[in-house]
């Protein structure tokens, strides 16, 4: 092998520069050369690539976003895409390709796979919601960015002595929910796997208050309910003073947390040995502190089991 190519998919996560970085100078070291696609799959489809030397990912370790930028390719979605894109990578010379991205990100890997393309598959995703992988790059730095957020927001929460509804990102998952809830110390936690009584959050509000709590804060996963509507439903049963922030793009920007740094720089240099050994066709994964490797369609027809001891613990501890 002399030539791989890498690409960042999907929405972009912190951490993403970290990985780019370890995969050019891995592979460099190794004496491979790299060519970085852009825009993702949109760069395999339209040739829009780029050598990758070792300062091409200078200062780049401590930056969100991705420098080799991102999207959500549509025309790669239909076969005529595809072909476009595998005459590209036979025109790069690459023999091999990192992807790194979420869900999406794999399922495009594997319609490379179909054609004969080598890929190797890097986690990146705030969401968290991928199978066989405890952690993928982006997510820890997002959970904190949530966290800055809350205590932030408990100072004016408690100084108005007011409930504060926080909807967070995730898709239809509540991993950034749950970490940032239980961190952030919230008071009740909604998210999609698990579901929720609305009784029950205001019958927790108001013990809260009647032992002198000065504010709520609860946290709500998009994928579960829309914090406007738990925000009405509090105003219609009591008499509470209430206000919504939806924390939106906020969460998924801003300098990567060393463990997202830590992470993306493991995966990206053992993505890069998983190539050289001639293997190919499945995602990297930290599981128990080590990295290992599963197959593209194990990972994705399994759904990332919810941690709901945490969960419970979080119900308890905001008792
Ligand atoms: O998958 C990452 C994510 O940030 C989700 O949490 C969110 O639902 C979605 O992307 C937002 O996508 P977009 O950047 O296209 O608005």
């Amino acid at each position: 092998m002399r030539k791989i190519g890498v690409l960042t998919s999907g929405g972009d996560a912190p951490g993403m520069n970290a990985a780019i970085r370890a995969v050019v100078r891995k592979a460099i070291y190794h004496g491979l050369e790299v060519t970085g696609f852009k825009r993702g799959y949109h760069g395999l489809i339209f040739g829009e690539y780029t050598d990758l030397q070792l300062g091409s990912v200078a200062d780049v370790i401590h930056r969100g976003g991705t420098v080799l930028r991102t999207a959500r390719s549509r025309e790669f979605l239909e076969p005529a895409g595809r072909l476009r894109a595998l005459e590209v990578i036979r025109e790069s010379g690459i023999e091999g390709l990192i992807i790194i991205g979420g869900d999406g990100s794999f399922r495009g890997a594997v319609e490379l796979e179909k054609l004969g393309v080598r890929t190797v598959g890097i986690p990146g995703t705030i969401d968290n919601d991928i199978a066989f992988t405890d952690y993928s790059i982006g997510f820890d730095t997002a959970v904190n960015n949530v966290i800055d957020a809350i205590n932030k927001l408990r100072d004016t929460a408690t100084s108005h002595e007011r409930v504060y509804v926080i909807e967070v990102m995730g898709r239809t998952s509540g991993y950034i929910a749950l970490s940032a809830g239980v961190a952030g110390g919230a008071e009740s936690i909604i998210v999609p796997e698990i579901p929720f009584d609305m009784d029950d959050i205001l019958e927790r509000m108001h013990r809260g208050i009647k032992r002198g709590k000065l504010h709520s804060i609860i946290l709500v996963a998009e994928g579960a309910a829309g914090a406007m509507d738990i925000a009405e439903i509090i105003k219609k049963k009591t008499s509470l003073d209430v206000r919504v922030t939806i924390l939106g793009h906020l969460q998924r920007g801003g300098t990567p947390t060393a463990f997202d740094r830590i992470l993306a720089s493991r995966m990206g240099a053992c993505a890069v040995d998983f190539l050289r050994s001639g293997c190919c066709g499945q995602m990297v994964g930290l599981v128990d502190g080590d990295l290992k490797f599963t197959p593209y369609e194990e990972a994705l027809n399994t759904r990332k089991e919810f941690p709901e001891v945490l969960y419970n613990l979080a119900t308890i501890l905001a008792i």
